[in-house]
């Protein structure tokens, strides 16, 4: 469905975000990218929905290919269209809209939009955002917030959802709420899903595979479930190691990408 071949992302024509990346999603699937800040997963995101443009950045080397159709150096509009939506990190909301005002926002590419319809499907994963429909956006809590994106971007009917560090300063069991309920819609709605995570844990506890990110390289990838065994990704990305430090991690770098 998704297929990134050795993608190189660069800013500024001199600023190499991401080199030879590799990745792939397919339909209905839940695929983890994880990694430390800086490592380059939101780069790979915006590679794939064209937001690079907004930053003075480009896909300067490989294909991004939805579909066997090349996307990259398509708008980000066009991407949109085509089913892949992305949610950026940091929940960008309209503060001063109403809940309900936001996820209407969020139907904006749909042609012939059936809002009463889109908001009801959006609700049914989300009660408490019906609860709070007329509520003013900016005075939700992160989570809420969380929710109130994730609702927006299921507003546009995707294909593939690509999801931005979701958990990002929100408490564990808040997590796991959002983590159900995003399972739920891969499920239901059968929408694919591409999740860029710091936190390897709950991300992979819902992926059914993962890639693991090192300033701008892929050093790692396998099945979640062999990833949550690796020692290595136990040590620097579940917190359950003695001392690792990332100096350790960096050998990858100089070995061929590790496949489990
Ligand atoms: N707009 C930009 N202009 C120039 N350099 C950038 C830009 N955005 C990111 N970079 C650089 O590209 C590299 C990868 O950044 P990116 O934001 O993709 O990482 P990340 O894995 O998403 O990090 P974080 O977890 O902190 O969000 C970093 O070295 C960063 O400084
Ligand atoms: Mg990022």
């Amino acid at each position: 469905m998704l297929k990134l071949q050795d993608v190189d992302v660069f800013y500024q024509g001199i600023i190499r975000a991401v080199e030879d990346i590799s990745l792939e999603v397919g339909e209905g699937q839940i695929i983890s990218l994880l990694g430390a800040n800086g490592a380059g997963k939101s780069s790979i995101l915006k590679a794939i929905s064209g937001l690079l443009v907004t930053e003075n950045g480009k896909v300067t080397k490989g294909e991004v290919l939805f579909n066997d159709q090349r996307i990259d150096g398509k708008s980000p509009e066009e991407i949109v269209r085509l089913g892949i939506t992305q949610v950026m990190e940091g929940r960008r909301i309209f503060p001063h809209f109403s809940v309900e005002e936001n996820l209407k926002v969020g139907a904006y590419s749909v042609k012939n939009a059936n809002l009463g319809d889109l908001l009801e499907m959006v609700y049914t994963y989300f009660p408490k955002l019906k609860d709070m429909r007329k509520r003013t956006a900016g005075f939700l809590s992160g989570g809420e917030q969380q929710m109130l994106v994730v609702g927006s971007a299921l507003m546009a009917k995707p294909k593939i959802l690509l999801l931005d560090e979701p958990s990002l300063g929100l408490a564990p069991l808040i997590v796991q709420e959002i983590f159900n309920i995003v399972k739920r819609i891969n499920k239901e709605e059968g929408v694919s899903l591409l999740l860029v995570e710091q936190n390897a844990r709950a991300a992979l506890q819902i992926a059914e595979y993962g890639y693991v990110l090192e300033t701008g390289h892929l050093v790692l990838q396998g099945e979640a479930a062999n990833l949550r065994e690796n020692e290595e990704v136990q040590k620097f990305y579940l917190g359950m190691g003695a001392k690792g430090s990332f100096k350790d991690i960096k050998r990858y770098r100089n070995k061929k990408e590790l496949i489990l």
